[in-house]
């Protein structure tokens, strides 16, 4: 029998074929945490059960747009990483499947609280406030004042000199936003915006991307969430780490499932172990400086002791809302960006 007269009997018997998978790949996560830690991650995860995944870094943002893409029919399982309030924003649009991991009883407070804001969509794996980050060594040859609150940040001395990632893509960039609103009130949130935009060098897809440039000397200041300051000071970076003096906001980052995986059982069983003790210390190992969600690791040695810092009580069903996000979005694309020197938005 040819191959033809083969396919011809199998459909006539009803049969659907599925071409072989040849990927070899167990899962398909998308990891909106620092490459290093979804690389470490894959690892840890492949040795424990055996299985081939697939891991790729994408910014919060970035990965809302895959998975809204694939709205009906998903080849991503899990997003691990990134901020919580965009996964929110994913389970109301009810692109995340429930799961409710045995892991969770270990969970610290404002981790089971945010899976229940997420109705069981997402879960809480870590913690860390938004700040910022000079190169003492840039601003001191310049001969300007160092930075300590949001608002020095608008000062012209440093035109050129600031970089923030942009909302659309970074999850840290929306913390930034919805942070700001909540401080200021909306209005004046984004008019501060549009002034500090006149500042901006560069506006980033990934959010840890400014304080990187900062560490290399490439601008003077970098917006980004603290615990990727203290990795880039701690391999020797010349960075003074700020938590503003109004006040600052926080992630809580999160895992989920995507709805309509083809792979719910090991989806789970990966969404475990990130919740699991052996999973959360993967962060450390990996350099990473969040605040763990399970109870029973401890924080990373260098890790900023968040409850000293000055904090909004962040609204996370707000800002957890699509609808906020479309709003606050469009807002920032009409009137911040186009205040933007236009080196900053290239
Ligand atoms: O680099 C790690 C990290 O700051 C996480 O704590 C956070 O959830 C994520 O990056 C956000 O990345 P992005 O802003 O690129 O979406």
């Amino acid at each position: 029998m040819n191959f033809a007269t083969l396919l011809a009997a199998v459909a006539g018997l009803g049969l659907v074929v599925h071409s072989a998978d040849t990927s070899a790949q167990d899962l398909k996560v998308l990891c909106a945490a620092d490459v290093q830690w979804c690389e470490s991650m894959e690892k840890a995860f492949e040795e424990k059960s055996g299985l081939a995944i697939d891991v790729t870094r994408k910014s919060t943002g970035e990965i809302l747009e895959s998975v809204r893409a694939q709205k009906a029919s998903p080849d991503i399982d899990v997003w691990w990483g990134g901020t919580g309030d965009t996964h929110l924003q994913a389970a109301a649009e009810d692109l995340l499947q429930p799961y409710q991991s045995l892991e969770l009883q270990d969970a610290l407070p404002w981790a089971q609280n945010f899976s229940q804001i997420s109705g069981g969509r997402a879960s809480g794996i870590y913690a860390g406030a938004l700040g910022f980050a000079y190169n003492s060594a840039v601003v001191n040859s310049r001969g300007i004042r160092a930075p300590s609150c949001w608002k020095d940040l608008t000062n012209p001395d440093y035109k050129g000199l600031v970089q923030m990632p942009n909302p659309n893509s970074s999850g840290t960039a929306f913390t930034m936003l919805a942070t700001l609103v909540q401080l200021l009130g909306e209005d004046e949130a984004f008019q501060y915006l549009a002034a500090l935009s006149r500042n901006i060098d560069q506006f980033t897809t990934s959010g840890a991307a400014p304080v990187k440039a900062a560490a290399r000397g490439e601008t003077g200041i970098g917006i980004s969430f603290i615990h990727d300051a203290v990795t880039q000071k701690l391999s020797g970076a010349p960075l003074v780490i700020v938590a503003p003096c109004e006040g600052t906001g926080y992630e809580i980052g999160a895992v989920s499932i995507i709805k309509g995986t083809r792979r719910l059982e090991t989806a789970q069983r990966f969404v475990d172990f990130a919740l699991s003790t052996e999973g959360q210390k993967t962060g450390a190992s990996a350099g990473q400086n969040q605040v763990p969600s399970n109870a029973r690791v401890a924080l990373p040695p260098a890790a900023p002791d968040i409850s000293l810092i000055r904090m909004v009580d962040y609204d996370f069903v707000t800002f957890g809302s699509p609808d906020q996000r479309r709003r606050l979005l469009d807002r920032f694309d009409k009137e911040v960006l186009p205040s933007a020197n236009p080196v900053a938005t290239q």
